[in-house]
């Protein structure tokens, strides 16, 4: 997809300077977005948990199995053939997403959560003995904590965190000075998912990778909102999710590079992932297939695949400048909005907004919007050890996607005038 999308959406993109970003017309690609709820307008403020779906991704998805849905690798006939191909397709725009330099580098998951996990099973877990450490940061998502304590606990090695400031900014001495000798591991979040701030990923991984130590990138938003480079970062895996990428749930990517896949053992028995099979012995499959056993989610890579093609139609770079806009924006008028207390405002920061409004609970503010249409996520955002940095119990959360508007941020912050009224 689609050169339509690309040219309905731009204005003026054959003039001079940066072209117009034709929010409206981005909007009428999504289907849900013209929904009322609770007899509004539907403001939907909750695209870091999960995006909305444009046409496109709907269309591809339904295509499959309208036209061309068989089992991929295993027919001799057409339509396998063909969703095979189609599949295949699938994975070669993910390379080229994320600049991978194979595609035999990029495995598919069920979701960003399955990626850590295959390599804190099969690459960290090998590696750890009694007393190692595997370094994490305090921003990190529960997904990027447990699947590391997992494999910590069974070889009796530690999981520990770099510290971040009181505007949750990574704490660069102190990372580098936890660097150590026992240090085995580093994962990371690109993105905090509470705060929207963005690590200086490059430079971490730079100070792990001089001390010989692997570096996994949690990606799950920054896939949406960066242009990711795993090259240019030089880490060692990145892992992301099809759903916050306006793509279907169900399907995640994990990349590595393809020396740690040659090398790392499957991280699930079945169909698809080896060569061959006997009572005694079986050999595997290379990579990515032995990581990818059983019948995966065909029409879920589709699906990402249009996704990604989306994207790319509307333009990286204007995709990023809008949600630029949108989020200095919001941050200006939340900090102006009635008792508001915003959390990470400083830094480079991309697509999301936490705030605290008096000290009213956040469940309270979420249900107060959530009557005026707008959806947002409010609690602990699965990032418990975070909350407890800041001394909090949680936040409200307005993440934006690329079919955000000012004026639904205006929506926002109207509705915040109502919740201070109903608690004062
Ligand atoms: N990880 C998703 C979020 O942060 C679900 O909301």
């Amino acid at each position: 997809m689609n050169p339509a999308v690309a040219e309905v959406a731009w204005r003026g993109a054959d003039r001079a300077g940066p072209p117009a970003y034709d929010v409206d017309r981005v909007r009428a690609d999504f289907p849900i977005l013209s929904r009322e709820v609770r007899g509004k307008p539907l403001t939907f403020l909750d695209s870091g948990a999960s995006a909305q779906k444009p046409r496109a991704v709907i269309d591809a998805v339904s295509a499959v199995y309208e036209r061309e849905y068989a089992n991929i690798h295993r027919g001799v006939h057409y339509l396998s053939a063909r969703a095979t191909e189609l599949h295949d397709e699938a994975r070669e725009k993910v390379r080229a997403y994320l600049n991978a330099a194979e595609t035999r580098e990029i495995v598919f998951t069920r979701n960003a959560t399955e990626a850590i996990n295959l390599v804190a099973s099969s690459f960290a877990a090998r590696r750890l003995r009694e007393g190692d450490e595997i370094l994490l940061t305090e921003l990190e998502h529960h997904a990027n904590i447990v699947p590391w304590q997992l494999a910590a606990e069974r070889a009796g090695a530690a999981v520990r965190a770099a510290p971040v400031d009181d505007d949750g900014l990574v704490d660069l001495e102190a990372f580098e000075a936890m660097l150590t000798p026992r240090t085995r591991m580093v994962a990371f979040t690109h993105i905090s998912n509470v705060l929207g701030v963005v690590t200086p990923a490059r430079e971490m991984t730079r100070l792990a990778r001089e001390k010989g130590i692997p570096v996994l990138i949690d990606g799950a938003q920054s896939a949406v909102h960066l242009d990711v480079d795993v090259r240019d970062l030089g880490c060692d895996f990145f892992a992301f999710t099809g759903h916050k990428l306006y793509g279907p749930s169900g399907i995640g990517v994990l990349y590595g590079k393809a020396e740690h896949l040659e090398a790392m053992p499957p991280y699930q028995g079945g169909g698809d992932m080896i060569e061959y099979v006997t009572f005694e012995k079986t050999t595997f499959a290379a990579p990515p297939e032995r990581f990818e056993a059983g019948t995966p989610n065909i029409s879920g890579a589709i699906g990402l695949g249009a996704a990604i093609d989306y994207v790319n139609a509307l333009g990286r770079d204007a995709v990023a400048a809008h949600e630029r806009d949108l989020l200095r924006y919001a941050t200006a008028r939340l900090s102006d909005a009635p008792g508001v207390r915003l959390f990470g405002a400083r830094g480079e920061k991309a697509g999301i907004v936490s705030f605290l409004q008096d000290d009213v609970h956040p469940h309270d503010v979420g249900t107060i919007l959530d009557r005026d249409g707008i959806a947002v996520r409010v609690g602990h955002h699965c990032a418990q050890p975070l909350m407890d940095r800041f001394g909090i119990s949680g936040t409200v959360r307005a993440s934006i996607g690329l079919y955000n508007t000012r004026e639904e941020i205006d929506r926002l912050v109207d509705s915040l005038h109502h919740v201070k009224e109903i608690f004062g």
